[in-house]
């Protein structure tokens, strides 16, 4: 399974890379808004610190602004995932620069059936959002199991993202159904390292070492 971050902050970005377990990034407006500096400067400076796909949300919902804003982000560096929303016009876009070989992201994916269409369209990723459907008391991770047994049915290339993710548990569960990717907020990557026996395990180690007086180095 690869993890994405899904954050705007460049700081927690190279400092979660140098972890070697980001295997890319995804931002969307709300989060670029809240980074204090300019769309284009902030998606330059996050391709140069992920190998990865890192996707840059177009903001326009017509399908020639779309085309023109995607013109403009896919010339940042060749790892940049165009993001486009989930409507008619998102998935005409997503045709037409996936024919033209860029990687494109499908976001606020909510059902199957969206899930189905944005397949069609030949995206690389779809995003469906568990934490907002489990926000309205719906099932996240219900459709998470639903989308990714349609495309094995029909051997779909399109990779299942799981976004809007809220705890370890939503990363765990979704590699159990076999989705391909999750992306998570930084807080829940450093979670998933958690474990109170690894602590309490590794403290009793330690203390017994350490009255023992040796050192592996000499
Ligand atoms: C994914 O690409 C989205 O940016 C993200 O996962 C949304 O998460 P949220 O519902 O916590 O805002």
């Amino acid at each position: 399974m690869k993890f994405f971050i899904d954050t705007a902050d460049t700081d927690e970005i190279k400092d979660l890379a140098a972890t070697g377990m980001v295997d890319g990034v995804t931002t969307n407006p709300s989060l670029a808004a809240t980074s204090g500096k300019s769309f284009i400067e902030l998606i330059t400076e996050i391709c140069a610190v992920v190998d990865g796909p890192v996707s840059a949300e177009v903001t326009a919902t017509d399908f020639p602004t779309m085309m023109k804003e995607a013109e403009v982000l896919r010339k940042i560096a060749d790892n940049v995932a165009i993001k486009v929303p989930l409507i008619p016009d998102g998935l005409k876009a997503c045709k037409a620069l996936t024919d033209d070989g860029t990687m494109v992201n499908v976001t606020l994916c909510f059902s199957p059936a969206q899930a189905l269409l944005t397949a069609k369209a030949g995206a690389t990723f779809v995003s469906p959002f568990v934490g907002r459907l489990d926000d309205i008391g719906a099932d996240g991770m219900g459709l998470i199991d639903e989308i990714c047994n349609i495309y094995a049915n029909y051997d779909y290339e399109t990779e299942v993202l799981v976004a809007s993710i809220r705890s370890p548990m939503h990363v765990v569960e979704a590699a159990r159904m076999g989705a391909h990717v999750a992306t998570m907020p930084p807080k829940t990557l450093r979670q998933l390292y958690q474990h109170p026996l690894t602590d309490k395990g590794l403290k009793a180690f330690l203390d017994d070492w350490t009255k023992s007086g040796q050192s592996i180095l000499g």
